[in-house]
């Protein structure tokens, strides 16, 4: 299938009216996805492998060991109402760059292998990566299968009921010293970009934290306001809190996510459990910002009556990408511009166990994690080609 015939059968897939996509783990847009790249693969007659944790590998091997293999690709899950790109352009732009090398002609000196990454949004679960965490060894397996979406699934049971063996999950140190780097592509998430193509030099910390901000359920008309102890109130003030505070340690910090016990219209809340997601260049400005929105959200808590409990649900360290890799990648693409990102990527996770570096295509609003996310056909194709020049140097040298 060419370019557009690829978009044209992916798009379809998880899409709610508003345009936004919903592909979460697990479900029948998730299982869609994956029937999707397996039929791409079985096309261009890759290898179709899937890992014991739920990660898609489709590989051009060579004759012999596969050893020293390049990895490109991404994953094709979305946040609540993502946009068409996120993700999903790694994918698809790697099935492109094959065909480009295969029609040039190239013959890899390597294995070449496409990852469809899962959870990679932990818009389900709640960690982000968690397939290539998992893969990794950044967590625990027993954490990982313990993990709940919503209406609280496991992760273990959710992979169980698609066929899959939730005690098989964790580190995979074969598949993992078989790769010898990974690039991933990527639509830049914010308008740091003003050029079709750039390369990553690091990602931002980052992390996850839950607020459960308990207080007494009561009747919207018969309790007086002195006698309330409203946790809706708490939360309030730490969504304001949050905002200042980023501010004051040029980070960035977003409460986008709440839910409230019982949430009826006349009736004062039990419970307010929101998360709070909290980013900065470095590791200093995002632990000061935790702590101060903590300190406030624990101050009016008390004024209130009201009960808070802050968890971290996940943290990833500041990433510097492979200083080679990515030399290697600007200077095969021209010189490409060099710029970090704000946004988390499987690439991160790698990066910790192989040389890894990342291409970032032009995002001309901005706007990512929202139906409106764009990019434009021309600097797509161009992010196939800067994929393809890099993976062809990489194969053959
Ligand atoms: C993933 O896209 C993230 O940055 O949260
Ligand atoms: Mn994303
Ligand atoms: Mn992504």
């Amino acid at each position: 299938m060419g370019y557009e015939e690829m978009w044209r059968d992916l798009l379809p897939i998880g899409r709610v009216s508003g345009g936004g996509h919903r592909r979460y783990s697990w479900t029948a847009a998730d299982r869609e996805c994956r029937a999707w790249f397996a039929e791409e693969a079985g096309r261009r007659g890759l290898t179709l492998e899937e890992d014991r944790n739920g990660n898609l590998f489709a590989w051009w091997d060579v004759p012999g060991e596969r050893r020293d293999a390049v990895l490109t690709g991404s994953h094709l899950d979305s946040v609540p109402d993502g946009g068409a790109f996120d993700g999903p352009l790694g994918v698809v732009s790697a099935l492109a760059a094959i065909d480009l090398l295969r029609e040039r002609g190239v013959t890899p000196a390597r294995p070449l292998g496409v990852a469809v990454f899962a959870e990679e949004e932990g818009a389900r679960f709640g960690v982000a990566c968690l397939g290539s965490r998992l893969l990794t060894g950044a967590i625990d397996p027993v954490r990982a299968r313990g993990l709940r979406d919503a209406d609280g699934v496991t992760w273990a049971d959710a992979m169980a009921a698609d066929g899959r063996d939730p005690e098989a999950i964790g580190p995979d140190p074969d598949l993992l010293t078989g790769i010898g780097c990974f690039v991933e592509l990527h639509v830049e998430q914010g308008r740091a970009l003003e050029v079709p193509v750039g390369v990553a030099s690091a990602i931002w910390p980052h992390g996850r934290w839950r607020f459960d901000f308990t207080g007494q359920g009561n009747h919207a008309g018969t309790t007086l306001l002195r006698d309330r102890r409203d946790p809706m109130l708490p939360f309030a003030h730490t969504i304001l809190a949050a905002r200042d505070a980023a501010a004051r340690h040029e980070a960035v910090a977003t409460m986008g996510k709440v839910h409230v016990t019982p949430n009826g219209v006349n009736a004062i809340p039990s419970l307010v459990r929101a998360w709070l997601d909290t980013r900065a260049p470095d590791d200093a400005a995002v632990r000061a910002t935790v702590a101060e929105i903590r300190a406030a959200a624990e101050k009016v808590a008390g004024e209130h009556g009201v009960e808070v409990a802050l968890a971290e649900e996940s943290y990833t360290q500041v990433v510097d990408f492979h200083a080679g890799l990515r030399d290697r990648l600007a200077a095969t693409l021209g010189g490409a511009p060099v710029l970090p990102t704000g946004a988390g990527h499987d690439a991160g996770i790698l990066s910790a166990h192989v040389p890894t570096a990342m291409l970032f295509v032009r995002n001309p609003t901005g706007v990512s994690h929202a139906p409106e996310e764009h990019a434009e056909t021309g600097d797509c194709l161009a992010g196939v080609e800067a994929l393809a020049a890099v993976l062809e140097d990489l194969l053959t040298r």
